[in-house]
């Protein structure tokens, strides 16, 4: 391409000695851009060590959660589309999006924000006559409050996922946070409890997991640390759980706000939160502190979610592997505060940014999902589990139609989005515990971009089953794997691989199966597993011993 337009641009111009010689210096430049580019193609041999002997820590099933913020078309459409419509639904909410995402086992959904919490009341959602209100943060939208506290608990339900529910501290009180609580976990007859039993639900609901407050440094109320410390242990005192089969067993989890990437001001905001944490009393605690961090590139968001070519890849999984500096910048400090880990580091809004889908509604934050995000979320998981001693729950951001989503909606159509399939293939290592891999990854270069060619990680699964996730981020060049084993042996080896012709390969409603895991092959040998993994891919492999 290069060749062919620059030859034409000169021709009429020069002789045919001239033109010899230009064409010696055109092939010059060219060859000096593929070598400044790209590798020579041929496979590449990764030896990794998977030492069984060495197991780390639990990998929570809750760094698959997901969230769901009253945000363009996340719940309405995406989840909720009422009883009387002719999508296919249960008391509302999509048949079809309830099948995908029990297939991928959501551990937990935090809603109803983000930035939407913080202006949530929730009364306004429940009863038979629900306020229409405003969404002015996306879009300034109708909220038509049909989607509450009640088709929530049953969406969860019907999912088999866990409540993480974020309370509103920038524009609530404590009393009506409290009040939402005591509505949804207690068995005594109280007035909320009966008004519950009249919503439907006589039963108290569990609450896993309680967010007090989103991003209160910015969208949730502009706070100082101070003024949102006070808030917290406010909140965290007054805000009980009242189910009394969690007061038995396990508790709700509070997570407080914690910090929103890289800026110097969330080292003074951490410190805070931690230090006080350190000093707590009976009457307040936390069991989380959460985190923000979304690959963007610059802000706004810029880069095209599909159309784009191996650039923009590069350029995009180099900004995303960012996640690990903050993962132990921030637990470095939590360390100091809290070194035996009890406070997990949560983080609860994290995926890929971009630029809203031509015609869509910049508010809406609509954006295609490619290969490049199936690659990048296999990057960020692993990265979880190798921090899975503080990072011990996570929620991609957004779980459908928003953001870095799982599946796509349009009207009665859903697809499942090449990060949705990651999340399928990597259902083993919820809960599993972390094997230690070591390998030299080499590097990819693209440009002035140089990344690690691969990453890996082992764990085993609840049922003693030994578990490989590889990634070839190299887009040009297949890995040849030779697996050797300490603590362990491999009798029989099985897998599947997710890649596409493209790094911007997307499934559509018309075409929803270019990038849809495949079967490989990986070959037992003596003590050692070998397979090819192929260019731009996500490979999980389990293991028989
Ligand atoms: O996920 C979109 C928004 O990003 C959330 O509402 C907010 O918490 C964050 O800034």
């Amino acid at each position: 391409m290069f060749l062919t337009l620059v030859g034409r641009n000169c021709s009429g111009l020069l002789g045919k000695k001239s033109r010899l010689v230009r064409n010696a210096l055109i092939l010059g430049v060219a060859l000096l851009v593929i070598v400044a580019t790209a590798q020579p193609v041929g496979a590449q041999k990764v030896e990794l060590l998977v030492d069984a002997s060495k197991p780390g820590a639990k990998i929570d099933r809750n760094i698959f959660g997901q969230f769901a913020e009253h945000l363009g078309h996340g719940i309405y459409d995406g989840i909720w589309v009422g009883p009387d419509s002719t999508i296919p639904n249960t008391r509302g909410i999509r048949n079809d999006v309830v099948a995908a995402l029990k297939t991928i086992k959501v551990p937990n959904v935090r809603w109803p924000g983000g930035c939407f919490a913080d202006e949530y009341h929730w009364r306004k959602g429940i009863g038979p006559q629900r306020a229409v209100t405003l969404n002015p943060n996306w879009g300034g939208v109708i909220e038509p409050n049909t989607f509450g506290t009640n088709e929530f608990m049953d969406f969860l339900d019907q999912i088999g996922a866990e409540a993480y529910v974020s309370v509103n501290v920038g524009s609530g009180t404590p009393q009506e946070a409290a009040e939402w609580l005591e509505y949804m976990t207690t068995a005594q007859p109280t007035t909320l409890a009966k008004q519950r039993a009249a919503d439907g639900h006589p039963a108290p609901y569990k609450v896993g997991f309680l967010g007090i407050g989103n991003e209160s440094w910015d969208c949730g109320g502009n706070m100082t640390a101070e003024y949102y410390l006070s808030q917290l242990k406010i909140y965290s005192h007054f805000v009980r759980n009242f189910n009394p089969a969690q007061q038995e067993k396990q508790q709700m989890l509070k997570i407080a706000v914690g910090p929103g990437g890289d800026d110097p001001r969330f080292v003074d905001w951490t410190q805070t939160i931690m230090k006080a944490y350190q000093r707590h009393s009976w009457s307040w605690d936390i069991n989380g502190l959460s985190m923000h961090s979304y690959t963007v590139g610059k802000w706004p968001p810029s880069y095209a979610s599909v159309g784009f070519g191996e650039t923009e890849y590069a350029q995009i999984l180099k900004y995303t592997l960012d996640m690990e500096e903050l993962i132990d910048k921030y637990s470095a400090i939590m360390n100091e505060y809290d070194p035996q880990k009890k406070v997990a580091l949560v983080v609860d809004e994290w995926g890929a940014w971009y630029a809203p889908l031509p015609g869509s509604n910049p508010g809406f934050l609509v954006q295609q999902n490619s290969l490049r995000d199936a690659i990048l979320a296999s990057l960020n998981l692993n990265i979880f589990a190798r921090h899975a001693d503080r990072v011990r729950m996570a929620n991609i951001a957004q779980m459908i139609n928003v953001l870095q989503s799982m599946i796509m909606t349009d009207k009665e159509k859903m697809v499942l989005t090449p990060t949705y399939y990651v999340y399928k293939m990597y259902v083993p290592f919820q809960d599993a515990t972390f094997v230690p891999v070591t390998f030299d990854a080499g590097v990819y270069t693209y440009g002035d971009v140089t990344l690690p060619r691969l990453d890996a990680i082992a764990a085993r699964d609840t049922a003693g089953k030994l578990w490989l996730a590889i990634t070839n981020v190299d887009p040009n060049h297949t890995a040849e794997i030779e697996v050797s084993f300490a603590g362990t042996s491999a009798k029989s080896a099985a897998g599947e691989t997710l890649t596409a012709p493209k790094v911007d390969s997307v499934n559509t409603f018309d075409a929803p199966n270019t990038v849809v895991p495949r079967p490989i092959t990986a070959n037992v040998q003596g003590a050692k597993l070998t397979l090819k993994v192929e260019p731009k891919s996500v490979t999980v492999v389990s293991i028989v011993q």
